[in-house]
């Protein structure tokens, strides 16, 4: 199926006249328990499902207005020449939507997490895009239907659609309409995630492109969706019971096995930068004091860390300039 198809399914058929503009905001996610490989890299359907927890207030704002011309992007306050790599993937999915050919748009974006630093802006980027979309043209899709539509973007930007714990189903139809992401019903108010910042600069490797190729030539890759899916059960179980030392195992050693794979493709991807191992050995060293906190990495250098509460004061000692969110706190 292609996502034409998919669209074409999912919004409805009549559609009343668009809005002057709208916008939408959603938050960036950061997985738990990692989507790292496709079954189907056309509609971004994954070997097996993931679990992320959303980041409240941090995540990206998106005003979508029609245009007459041609597209045009602005990010963080500054227009954005239309070769980037953003306004590209950007303007790629707003293709799907154009009402006409000569139908343009004005994207007004704001990031309030750094844009491709392996901080999760392209997964709430998509998901605010899909969200303003829906707004713009009227459609009133249920959350679900806007997963699978944001999914078609970036495939974490489908669990952007949601607040705090959310699991993304793999699904197994051909067509991607039982792939979509829930909430999960468990909070868990102490619960602190730290952005350690190692690098901003723009990564050498999408995700994309590096996941397709760990899948393609590491020979670790194979253990990975097995990995996964005894990961993600426990995962829930240790937010079901509150057990934040399992959680936190859990996490940490999956971001490992994650990277692993890809270290091991050939050739190799290798996100980490001194900074980064610095960073997990001081992680390891707080933990032996008995200071509780673990570390999560996505494709890039970048660690967060989850901790509690209680656990603030000694982790901010350590990581002086810790980025620290409370993703359930108003
Ligand atoms: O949705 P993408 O193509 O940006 O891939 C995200 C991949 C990871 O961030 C490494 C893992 C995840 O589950 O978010």
């Amino acid at each position: 199926m292609t996502k034409r198809e998919v669209i074409e399914q999912l919004l409805p058929k009549r559609l009343p006249a668009p809005c002057v503009s709208a916008t939408a905001f959603a938050p960036a996610n950061i997985a738990l328990c990692k989507y790292w490989g496709k079954r189907d890299p056309e509609l971004n359907l994954p070997t097996a499902g993931s679990l992320s927890i959303s980041l409240g207030k941090l995540g990206s704002e998106v005003t979508l207005a029609p245009r007459a011309g041609r597209d045009r992007f602005a990010l963080n306050g500054k227009l954005v020449a239309p070769e980037s790599s953003f306004a590209r993937r950007a303007a790629a999915f707003l293709d799907f939507f154009r009402p006409t050919s000569d139908f343009h748009f004005e994207v007004t974006a704001h990031n309030t997490v750094p844009t491709a630093a392996g901080l999760a802006s392209s997964a709430s980027g998509f998901a605010a895009l899909t969200l303003a979309l829906n707004k713009l043209f009227g459609w009133k899709l249920e959350r679900r239907q806007l997963s699978i539509l944001a999914r078609l973007g970036s495939g974490s930007a489908c669990r952007s659609l949601f607040d705090g714990f959310v699991e993304w189903h793999a699904g197994k139809a051909a067509s991607g309409m039982d792939s979509f992401a829930e909430p999960l019903k468990f909070n868990w108010p102490d619960l602190r995630v730290g952005l350690v910042m190692i690098s901003d600069k723009e990564k050498s490797i999408g995700s994309r492109d590096a996941m397709q190729h760990t899948r393609d030539t590491s020979p670790l890759y194979a253990a990975w969706p097995e990995t996964v899916t005894r990961d993600l059960a426990e995962l829930k179980t240790a937010i079901r019971t509150r057990n934040f030392t399992k959680l936190g195992e859990i996490a940490e050693g999956n971001a490992l096995a994650m990277h692993a794979t890809m270290i091991a493709a050939r050739p190799s991807v290798l996100y980490w930068l001194p900074g980064s191992v610095e960073a997990i050995h001081a992680v390891h060293a707080l933990r032996a004091e008995g200071c509780e906190v673990y570390f999560t990495m996505d494709a890039g250098p970048n660690l967060k860390l989850l901790f509690r509460k209680a656990d603030v004061r000694c982790v901010v000692k350590e990581f002086s300039d810790l980025q620290v969110v409370a993703p359930f706190s108003a």
